[in-house]
């Protein structure tokens, strides 16, 4: 554990952790659930992250013309978001899928194969902080649900511009701040009680999912979070709460 005021210190969770132990967490926890991540999504979000990533879809608006478009999802996992994209955009949309962990990108290999699609989705293993692509290279940046697990959101961010080519947007689709009344209680008991029983009957362990739950709180709030975006460099930066702020859409233009 790091000695408080440490540089190198984040949170895993609630818990002090230095920033390469939080990625070796966060890394254990996605290697346990790969097998059952889409069932547990499905589950946790009452099938709500289905329409939270068509809106993540709609604001990428990939062309339905064969002009060409490069996606890079980060943090992609088993390729949800790129699956989706590459289907709503036209044959010149091209997806790549980025993830720090092998085991998820696996599973969405094999789906891609499933779906006849591999020659449109690539799959590479990187880390979102230290991105193995070139400068300027793709039409759009998205990544859903991945930038709360990685331990320098800075980093990431700057590297997410760097990556962009100029006209290029970033969209982010990530747990939020909640500002219902009423509905923020709700989601705490269901959050806090109801995800890690869920996990622990799926996958077989509370913990990943008590881990999700705790993550999403310390989470920036949604301006802080756009200043970011703004200080990485990107403009027009804007948000939009969705299902009573439960999730965020941010995103900017590197101009
Ligand atoms: C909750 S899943 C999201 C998967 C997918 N985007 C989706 O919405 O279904 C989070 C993903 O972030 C990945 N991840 C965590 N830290 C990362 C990092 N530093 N760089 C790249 N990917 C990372 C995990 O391996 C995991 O696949």
């Amino acid at each position: 554990m790091p000695a408080p005021g440490d540089p190198h210190e984040t949170h895993f969770g609630f818990h002090s952790v230095s920033l390469g132990e939080k990625q070796s967490l966060v890394d254990g926890i996605f290697h346990k659930v790969a097998r059952r991540y889409d069932l547990m999504n499905d589950l946790m979000s009452a099938g709500l992250h289905r329409a939270w990533k068509d809106v993540l879809v709609t604001t990428v608006n990939p062309p339905k013309s064969a002009t060409p478009f490069t996606l890079l999802d980060v943090a992609g996992g088993t390729g949800d978001v790129a699956f989706r994209i590459v289907a709503a955009g036209g044959p010149g949309t091209r997806a790549t899928v980025v993830d720090i962990n092998a085991e998820m990108l696996a599973v969405g290999r094999e789906r891609a194969a499933e779906r006849g699609i591999e020659d449109v989705v690539s799959f590479a293993e990187g880390n979102a902080e230290a991105l193995p692509f070139p400068d300027r290279a793709y039409d759009a940046y998205t990544i859903a649900f991945g930038i709360r697990n990685v331990p320098r959101v800075e980093a990431a961010l700057a590297e997410a511009y760097r990556v962009l080519k100029p006209g290029g947007r970033f969209v982010c689709l990530e747990f939020s701040a909640v500002d219902v009344p009423a509905l923020d209680t709700l989601y705490e008991m269901y959050s806090f009680n109801l995800i890690p029983a869920l996990g622990r009957a799926v996958v077989g362990d509370a913990e990943p999912y008590r881990y999700l739950v705790e993550s999403i709180h310390r989470f920036p709030k949604p301006q802080r979070f756009a200043e970011m975006i703004r200080i990485a460099g990107f403009r027009r930066v804007r948000w939009q709460p969705l299902t009573g702020g439960v999730v965020a859409i941010h995103s900017g233009w590197r101009l």
